[in-house]
Protein backbone atom coordinates (compact mmCIF):
# COMPACT_ATOMS: atom_id res chain seq x y z
CA UNK A 1 0.00 0.00 0.00
CA UNK A 2 0.92 3.80 -0.74
CA UNK A 3 2.16 5.36 2.70
CA UNK A 4 1.33 8.78 3.63
CA UNK A 5 4.51 10.87 4.98
CA UNK A 6 4.63 9.83 9.26
CA UNK A 7 2.91 12.91 10.24
CA UNK A 8 0.37 12.85 8.07
CA UNK A 9 -0.25 9.00 9.62
CA UNK A 10 -0.50 10.09 12.53
CA UNK A 11 -3.30 12.98 11.97
CA UNK A 12 -6.35 12.69 14.00
CA UNK A 13 -9.75 12.45 11.41
CA UNK A 14 -12.06 15.26 11.47
CA UNK A 15 -15.04 14.32 10.14
CA UNK A 16 -17.67 16.75 11.10
CA UNK A 17 -21.27 15.49 11.46
CA UNK A 18 -22.38 16.37 7.97
CA UNK A 19 -24.79 14.06 6.95
CA UNK A 20 -28.17 14.12 7.93
CA UNK A 21 -28.91 17.67 8.73
CA UNK A 22 -32.75 17.99 8.65
CA UNK A 23 -33.88 20.70 11.10
CA UNK A 24 -32.79 23.57 12.49
CA UNK A 25 -29.38 23.86 11.90
CA UNK A 26 -27.87 25.19 15.41
CA UNK A 27 -25.00 22.93 15.00
CA UNK A 28 -22.16 24.13 12.65
CA UNK A 29 -22.64 28.42 13.54
CA UNK A 30 -23.90 28.98 9.70
CA UNK A 31 -26.17 31.60 9.20
CA UNK A 32 -29.90 30.32 9.32
CA UNK A 33 -31.73 33.32 7.04
CA UNK A 34 -29.27 32.69 3.86
CA UNK A 35 -27.07 35.60 2.35
CA UNK A 36 -28.30 38.98 0.93
CA UNK A 37 -30.85 38.83 -1.57
CA UNK A 38 -28.54 40.52 -3.74
CA UNK A 39 -26.11 37.42 -3.78
CA UNK A 40 -28.74 35.18 -4.97
CA UNK A 41 -30.07 37.93 -7.68
CA UNK A 42 -25.85 37.71 -8.81
CA UNK A 43 -26.08 33.57 -8.75
CA UNK A 44 -28.88 33.80 -11.27
CA UNK A 45 -27.17 35.97 -13.50
CA UNK A 46 -24.14 33.85 -14.49
CA UNK A 47 -23.76 32.31 -17.33
CA UNK A 48 -21.05 29.59 -19.36
CA UNK A 49 -18.68 31.92 -20.15
CA UNK A 50 -18.89 32.67 -16.17
CA UNK A 51 -17.74 29.01 -16.15
CA UNK A 52 -15.63 28.79 -18.93
CA UNK A 53 -13.23 30.83 -17.68
CA UNK A 54 -9.93 30.75 -15.21
CA UNK A 55 -11.07 32.95 -12.29
CA UNK A 56 -8.97 36.59 -11.70
CA UNK A 57 -8.77 37.18 -8.46
CA UNK A 58 -7.07 40.48 -8.18
CA UNK A 59 -9.93 42.92 -9.25
CA UNK A 60 -12.53 41.55 -6.50
CA UNK A 61 -9.10 41.91 -3.92
CA UNK A 62 -9.21 45.58 -5.08
CA UNK A 63 -12.82 45.70 -4.13
CA UNK A 64 -12.21 44.01 -0.81
CA UNK A 65 -9.30 46.12 -0.19
CA UNK A 66 -11.12 49.30 -0.78
CA UNK A 67 -14.61 48.54 1.40
CA UNK A 68 -11.97 48.22 4.36
CA UNK A 69 -9.60 51.04 3.77
CA UNK A 70 -6.41 48.89 3.04
CA UNK A 71 -4.47 48.49 -0.01
CA UNK A 72 -4.85 45.43 -2.03
CA UNK A 73 -1.75 44.34 -1.85
CA UNK A 74 -2.82 43.90 1.96
CA UNK A 75 -5.91 41.50 1.45
CA UNK A 76 -5.43 37.71 0.48
CA UNK A 77 -9.30 36.49 -0.76
CA UNK A 78 -8.77 32.72 0.29
CA UNK A 79 -11.28 29.65 -0.27
CA UNK A 80 -12.76 30.34 2.95
CA UNK A 81 -10.49 30.99 5.89
CA UNK A 82 -9.84 27.40 6.25
CA UNK A 83 -7.70 27.98 3.60
CA UNK A 84 -5.84 30.82 4.90
CA UNK A 85 -4.87 28.89 8.18
CA UNK A 86 -3.71 26.07 5.31
CA UNK A 87 -1.42 28.72 3.57
CA UNK A 88 -0.16 30.04 6.77
CA UNK A 89 0.85 26.59 7.94
CA UNK A 90 2.33 26.24 4.46
CA UNK A 91 4.59 29.25 4.48
CA UNK A 92 6.14 29.66 7.91
CA UNK A 93 6.29 25.93 9.46
CA UNK A 94 8.98 23.22 8.76
CA UNK A 95 9.21 20.04 10.93
CA UNK A 96 10.54 20.56 14.09
CA UNK A 97 8.93 24.48 14.32
CA UNK A 98 6.76 25.33 17.21
CA UNK A 99 3.09 26.36 17.36
CA UNK A 100 1.29 27.18 19.89
CA UNK A 101 -2.60 27.41 19.68
CA UNK A 102 -4.76 28.04 22.72
CA UNK A 103 -7.30 25.34 23.44
CA UNK A 104 -10.38 24.75 23.00
CA UNK A 105 -10.45 26.25 19.95
CA UNK A 106 -11.21 25.44 16.36
CA UNK A 107 -10.05 22.47 15.20
CA UNK A 108 -8.39 23.52 11.65
CA UNK A 109 -4.97 24.91 13.12
CA UNK A 110 -3.70 21.70 14.80
CA UNK A 111 -4.61 19.91 11.94
CA UNK A 112 -2.91 22.00 9.13
CA UNK A 113 0.18 22.54 11.39
CA UNK A 114 0.50 19.08 12.57
CA UNK A 115 0.86 17.90 8.69
CA UNK A 116 3.66 19.72 8.25
CA UNK A 117 5.47 18.37 10.67
CA UNK A 118 5.50 21.09 13.37
CA UNK A 119 4.90 20.67 16.89
CA UNK A 120 1.53 21.60 18.51
CA UNK A 121 2.02 22.90 21.81
CA UNK A 122 -1.92 23.84 23.13
CA UNK A 123 -2.32 25.69 26.06
CA UNK A 124 -5.42 25.13 28.21
CA UNK A 125 -7.78 28.18 28.56
CA UNK A 126 -8.65 29.41 32.22
CA UNK A 127 -11.87 27.60 34.30
CA UNK A 128 -14.37 30.60 33.00
CA UNK A 129 -12.25 29.66 29.89
CA UNK A 130 -10.68 32.89 30.12
CA UNK A 131 -7.52 33.71 26.82
CA UNK A 132 -4.68 32.51 28.93
CA UNK A 133 -2.30 35.33 28.02
CA UNK A 134 0.18 34.54 30.57
CA UNK A 135 0.51 31.28 29.46
CA UNK A 136 1.06 31.18 26.32
CA UNK A 137 3.30 34.54 26.70
CA UNK A 138 5.73 32.17 28.79
CA UNK A 139 5.65 29.21 26.38
CA UNK A 140 6.97 31.60 23.26
CA UNK A 141 10.07 30.12 22.29
CA UNK A 142 12.93 30.76 19.65
CA UNK A 143 11.18 27.50 17.68
CA UNK A 144 7.95 29.08 17.69
CA UNK A 145 6.78 30.14 14.21
CA UNK A 146 2.58 30.35 14.19
CA UNK A 147 0.24 31.10 17.27
CA UNK A 148 -3.26 30.71 16.02
CA UNK A 149 -6.10 32.08 18.09
CA UNK A 150 -9.94 32.91 16.98
CA UNK A 151 -11.21 35.94 18.64
CA UNK A 152 -14.43 35.21 19.48
CA UNK A 153 -13.17 32.10 20.18
CA UNK A 154 -15.25 28.89 18.71
CA UNK A 155 -16.95 26.79 20.82
CA UNK A 156 -16.45 28.90 23.73
CA UNK A 157 -17.61 32.44 22.53
CA UNK A 158 -15.01 33.73 24.86
CA UNK A 159 -12.51 36.65 23.43
CA UNK A 160 -9.41 38.00 23.91
CA UNK A 161 -8.55 41.61 24.37
CA UNK A 162 -6.79 43.67 21.59
CA UNK A 163 -4.12 44.40 24.16
CA UNK A 164 -2.98 40.90 24.71
CA UNK A 165 -3.06 39.86 21.18
CA UNK A 166 -0.88 42.85 19.93
CA UNK A 167 1.53 42.63 23.22
CA UNK A 168 1.58 38.72 22.14
CA UNK A 169 2.80 39.55 18.38
CA UNK A 170 5.46 41.69 20.03
CA UNK A 171 6.63 38.88 22.25
CA UNK A 172 7.11 36.36 19.64
CA UNK A 173 8.36 38.37 16.25
CA UNK A 174 9.73 35.62 14.74
CA UNK A 175 6.26 33.66 14.58
CA UNK A 176 3.37 34.57 12.44
CA UNK A 177 0.31 35.58 14.97
CA UNK A 178 -3.24 34.43 13.43
CA UNK A 179 -6.30 36.57 14.62
CA UNK A 180 -9.07 34.51 12.92
CA UNK A 181 -12.32 37.04 13.32
CA UNK A 182 -14.45 34.99 11.78
CA UNK A 183 -17.27 36.01 14.17
CA UNK A 184 -16.39 39.74 14.44
CA UNK A 185 -19.54 41.00 12.91
CA UNK A 186 -21.54 39.48 16.43
CA UNK A 187 -18.44 41.18 18.38
CA UNK A 188 -17.20 44.80 16.94
CA UNK A 189 -13.73 44.70 17.97
CA UNK A 190 -11.25 43.96 15.11
CA UNK A 191 -6.88 43.83 14.53
CA UNK A 192 -7.81 44.15 11.06
CA UNK A 193 -6.47 47.24 10.23
CA UNK A 194 -3.64 46.82 12.91
CA UNK A 195 -2.02 43.56 10.40
CA UNK A 196 -0.67 46.33 8.23
CA UNK A 197 1.71 48.19 10.75
CA UNK A 198 2.73 44.78 12.16
CA UNK A 199 4.60 42.28 10.25
CA UNK A 200 4.31 39.05 11.57
CA UNK A 201 -0.24 39.99 12.35
CA UNK A 202 -2.32 38.01 10.27
CA UNK A 203 -5.85 38.88 10.44
CA UNK A 204 -8.96 36.84 9.03
CA UNK A 205 -12.48 36.96 7.81
CA UNK A 206 -14.98 34.75 6.70
CA UNK A 207 -18.18 34.88 4.49
CA UNK A 208 -19.14 31.68 5.95
CA UNK A 209 -21.01 32.85 9.43
CA UNK A 210 -22.63 36.60 9.21
CA UNK A 211 -22.92 36.49 5.42
CA UNK A 212 -24.55 33.28 5.06
CA UNK A 213 -21.81 32.24 2.10
CA UNK A 214 -20.21 29.15 4.43
CA UNK A 215 -21.45 26.90 0.73
CA UNK A 216 -19.79 29.60 -1.45
CA UNK A 217 -16.52 29.53 0.45
CA UNK A 218 -14.55 33.01 0.77
CA UNK A 219 -12.36 34.18 3.26
CA UNK A 220 -10.36 37.11 3.91
CA UNK A 221 -6.51 36.84 5.09
CA UNK A 222 -4.91 41.16 5.93
CA UNK A 223 -1.42 41.57 6.35
CA UNK A 224 1.14 43.41 5.83
CA UNK A 225 2.66 43.91 2.01
CA UNK A 226 5.67 42.24 2.55
CA UNK A 227 4.17 38.81 4.84
CA UNK A 228 1.19 38.95 2.44
CA UNK A 229 3.61 38.50 -0.53
CA UNK A 230 5.26 35.23 0.90
CA UNK A 231 1.93 33.69 1.82
CA UNK A 232 0.86 34.56 -2.05
CA UNK A 233 3.61 32.17 -3.19
CA UNK A 234 2.61 29.34 -1.71
CA UNK A 235 -1.58 29.89 -2.92
CA UNK A 236 -3.18 28.39 -6.03
CA UNK A 237 -3.91 31.09 -8.20
CA UNK A 238 -7.87 29.44 -8.71
CA UNK A 239 -8.61 28.42 -5.37
CA UNK A 240 -11.34 31.49 -5.20
CA UNK A 241 -13.92 30.38 -8.08
CA UNK A 242 -15.37 32.17 -10.69
CA UNK A 243 -19.34 32.38 -8.40
CA UNK A 244 -17.45 32.96 -5.28
CA UNK A 245 -15.55 36.19 -7.03
CA UNK A 246 -19.00 37.23 -8.57
CA UNK A 247 -21.14 37.26 -5.66
CA UNK A 248 -18.45 38.77 -3.15
CA UNK A 249 -19.04 42.17 -4.30
CA UNK A 250 -22.75 41.97 -3.84
CA UNK A 251 -22.36 40.60 -0.16
CA UNK A 252 -20.34 43.46 0.88
CA UNK A 253 -21.92 45.98 -0.78
CA UNK A 254 -25.30 44.95 1.03
CA UNK A 255 -23.83 45.39 4.55
CA UNK A 256 -27.24 46.32 5.78
CA UNK A 257 -28.36 42.87 5.58
CA UNK A 258 -25.26 41.90 7.58
CA UNK A 259 -26.03 44.37 10.36
CA UNK A 260 -29.49 43.52 10.44
CA UNK A 261 -28.40 39.99 10.86
CA UNK A 262 -25.94 40.57 13.51
CA UNK A 263 -28.28 42.64 15.72
CA UNK A 264 -30.64 40.27 15.66
CA UNK A 265 -28.58 37.08 16.11
CA UNK A 266 -27.03 39.40 19.27
CA UNK A 267 -30.63 39.93 21.00
CA UNK A 268 -31.04 36.46 20.81
CA UNK A 269 -27.69 35.44 22.31
CA UNK A 270 -28.53 37.58 24.89
CA UNK A 271 -32.24 36.01 25.09
CA UNK A 272 -30.97 32.50 25.02
CA UNK A 273 -28.30 33.29 27.70
CA UNK A 274 -30.92 34.93 29.98
CA UNK A 275 -32.98 31.84 30.03
CA UNK A 276 -30.06 29.51 30.72
CA UNK A 277 -29.48 31.07 34.01
CA UNK A 278 -32.66 31.39 34.57
CA UNK A 279 -32.32 27.27 34.29
CA UNK A 280 -29.35 27.16 36.53
CA UNK A 281 -27.29 25.82 33.67
CA UNK A 282 -23.80 26.78 33.45
CA UNK A 283 -22.88 28.48 30.16
CA UNK A 284 -19.58 30.91 28.70
CA UNK A 285 -20.77 34.21 27.71
CA UNK A 286 -20.49 34.78 24.13
CA UNK A 287 -19.53 37.15 21.99
CA UNK A 288 -20.18 35.24 18.91
CA UNK A 289 -23.48 33.93 17.05
CA UNK A 290 -23.39 30.46 19.27
CA UNK A 291 -23.18 30.09 23.35
CA UNK A 292 -21.66 26.47 24.70
CA UNK A 293 -23.26 25.86 28.11
CA UNK A 294 -22.74 22.87 30.56
CA UNK A 295 -25.46 20.17 30.21
CA UNK A 296 -23.09 17.47 32.35
CA UNK A 297 -23.18 13.82 31.54
CA UNK A 298 -26.25 13.39 29.70
CA UNK A 299 -24.42 15.49 26.67
CA UNK A 300 -24.75 12.44 24.19
CA UNK A 301 -28.61 11.80 25.15
CA UNK A 302 -29.32 15.80 25.10
CA UNK A 303 -28.14 15.95 21.76
CA UNK A 304 -30.00 13.20 20.28
CA UNK A 305 -33.19 14.40 22.22
CA UNK A 306 -32.59 17.60 20.51
CA UNK A 307 -32.44 16.05 17.07
CA UNK A 308 -35.69 13.90 17.62
CA UNK A 309 -37.16 17.44 17.48
CA UNK A 310 -35.42 18.19 14.43
CA UNK A 311 -33.09 20.74 16.32
CA UNK A 312 -29.62 20.15 15.74
CA UNK A 313 -27.02 21.14 18.58
CA UNK A 314 -23.38 20.32 18.63
CA UNK A 315 -21.61 18.01 21.27
CA UNK A 316 -18.60 19.28 22.58
CA UNK A 317 -17.56 17.65 25.64
CA UNK A 318 -14.78 15.68 23.89
CA UNK A 319 -12.97 19.60 23.35
CA UNK A 320 -10.26 19.79 25.65
CA UNK A 321 -11.81 21.87 28.97
CA UNK A 322 -15.07 21.16 27.98
CA UNK A 323 -16.58 18.32 29.79
CA UNK A 324 -20.37 17.76 29.22
CA UNK A 325 -20.72 20.88 26.82
CA UNK A 326 -22.94 21.27 24.14
CA UNK A 327 -22.87 24.21 21.40
CA UNK A 328 -25.74 25.81 20.38
CA UNK A 329 -25.63 28.43 17.44
CA UNK A 330 -28.16 31.31 17.50
CA UNK A 331 -30.55 31.87 14.53
CA UNK A 332 -34.03 33.97 14.09
CA UNK A 333 -36.29 34.91 16.91
CA UNK A 334 -38.82 32.57 15.79
CA UNK A 335 -35.54 29.92 15.33
CA UNK A 336 -34.79 30.48 19.19
CA UNK A 337 -38.42 29.87 19.43
CA UNK A 338 -38.03 26.24 18.74
CA UNK A 339 -34.31 26.12 20.07
CA UNK A 340 -35.64 27.03 23.55
CA UNK A 341 -38.57 25.54 23.32
CA UNK A 342 -37.14 22.60 22.49
CA UNK A 343 -33.83 22.50 24.98
CA UNK A 344 -36.92 23.00 27.70
CA UNK A 345 -38.88 20.19 26.70
CA UNK A 346 -35.31 17.68 26.47
CA UNK A 347 -34.15 18.83 30.24
CA UNK A 348 -37.55 17.75 31.74
CA UNK A 349 -37.07 14.60 29.53
CA UNK A 350 -33.47 14.20 30.85
CA UNK A 351 -34.38 15.13 34.71
CA UNK A 352 -31.88 18.10 34.45
CA UNK A 353 -33.64 21.09 35.64
CA UNK A 354 -33.32 21.73 39.15
CA UNK A 355 -36.73 21.21 40.76
CA UNK A 356 -38.65 24.36 41.28
CA UNK A 357 -37.27 25.70 37.88
CA UNK A 358 -39.89 25.98 35.39
CA UNK A 359 -38.12 25.45 31.78
C1 LIG B 1 -12.85 30.21 14.32
C2 LIG B 1 -13.23 29.72 12.96
N1 LIG B 1 -12.44 29.99 11.93
C3 LIG B 1 -12.75 29.58 10.69
C4 LIG B 1 -13.89 28.83 10.44
C5 LIG B 1 -14.15 28.35 9.06
O1 LIG B 1 -14.30 29.41 8.21
P1 LIG B 1 -14.46 29.19 6.66
O2 LIG B 1 -15.83 28.64 6.41
O3 LIG B 1 -14.26 30.57 6.12
O4 LIG B 1 -13.39 28.25 6.20
C6 LIG B 1 -14.74 28.51 11.49
C7 LIG B 1 -15.95 27.71 11.23
O5 LIG B 1 -16.56 27.13 12.06
C8 LIG B 1 -14.39 28.96 12.78
O6 LIG B 1 -15.16 28.66 13.83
Amino acid sequence: VLKPRGVVEQLPAYHPPLSGRQGLRCDFNENAAGCSPRVLKKLRSLDAEDLARYPEREPVEAVLADHFDLRPEEVLLTNGVDEAIHLLCETFLSEGDEVLIPVPTFAMYELFAAATGAVVKKVQAGPQFEFPMRELARQVSPRTRLIAIANPNNPTGAVARAEDLLALADAAPDAALLVDEAYYEFYGATLFKESRRRPNLFVARTFSKAYGLAGLRAGILAGSTEALAAVRRVASPYSVNNVALACLPQALVDQAFVTNYADQICAQRERLQMQLAAWKVRFCPSQANFVLFEVGEAHARFVDAMRARRVLVRDRSRDPGCSGCVRATLGLPHQTDQLIAAMAEVFIELGLVPPGVTP
